[in-house]
């Protein structure tokens, strides 16, 4: 079996980043050896665009200025550390991609999607992940959920859901449910509004496949 590009998405809040260290491990465990990366960063070049991005320097709210910073970030992301990783043999897990993209500046603010896909096949060549995890929520859920974490969310200046408001995160939302509904082959749409024990079920569901299908390849070899 080729080596995996896996993708985690969905709102601020969502517990996303949390599940995603414990898939993880929990690969890891199962003998899979696992690159871990995310977006906007990941790079070098990624860390100073991320700063630029989450720390107040774009215009409020200007959308193109976001997509153009995500996708040099992105394009360095798979230049210096995706595509080497793959070409290694391991299995790449990115928190966030081009679904990000399409969902935050797309349906979020804006932005034409043809533009995010013009400028999609520059940065990536149009590159889609093998498998995309969608973490979906209400955004009332993850607004309190940010808040009881408030502190820490603060003290790594990464509270966007109060800079944003709700509006801002239904569209999002709802853009991300459109593109899983595009491509039912490509994400599992995991509920993580309920306890965390039951998320981090589904996203062992999600990636047993995957275990296993690898496990039956080293038999083999
Ligand atoms: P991050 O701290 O990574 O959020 P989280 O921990 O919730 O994943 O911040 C990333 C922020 O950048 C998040 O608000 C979404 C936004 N973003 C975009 O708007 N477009 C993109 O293409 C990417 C990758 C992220």
């Amino acid at each position: 079996m080729r080596p995996q590009f896996i993708t985690f998405e969905g709102l601020d809040g969502s517990g996303k980043s949390t599940h995603l260290r414990m898939a993880i491990e929990w690969l890891r465990g199962q003998g899979t050896e696992v690159e871990q990366t995310h977006e906007p960063g990941g790079t070098p070049l990624g860390s100073v665009l991320r700063a630029a991005l989450l720390g107040g320097e774009v215009t409020p709210a200007d959308g193109v200025v976001e997509l153009m910073l995500v996708f040099t970030s992105r394009r360095q992301n798979l230049l210096q550390r995706i595509d080497p990783a793959l070409a290694a043999g391991k299995t790449v897990i990115c928190d966030r991609f081009t679904d990000s993209t399409y969902a935050y500046q797309g349906y979020g603010r804006g932005v034409a999607m043809e533009a995010i896909a013009a400028l999609d096949r520059i940065a990536t060549g149009g590159r889609q992940p093998d498998l995309t995890l969608l973490f979906d929520l209400p955004p009332e859920v993850a607004r309190q959920r940010s808040h009881s974490h408030r502190r820490q969310a603060q003290a790594d200046g990464t509270d966007r859901l109060d800079a944003e408001g709700l509006e801002f995160y239904r569209r999002v939302r709802e853009g991300y449910l459109e593109l899983a509904a595009l491509e039912e082959e490509r994400f599992r749409v995991i509920d993580s509004s309920g306890p965390h024990s039951e998320t981090a079920a589904q996203v062992r569901q999600a990636l047993a496949g995957l275990v296993a299908k690898e496990s039956a390849v080293r038999r083999q070899g």
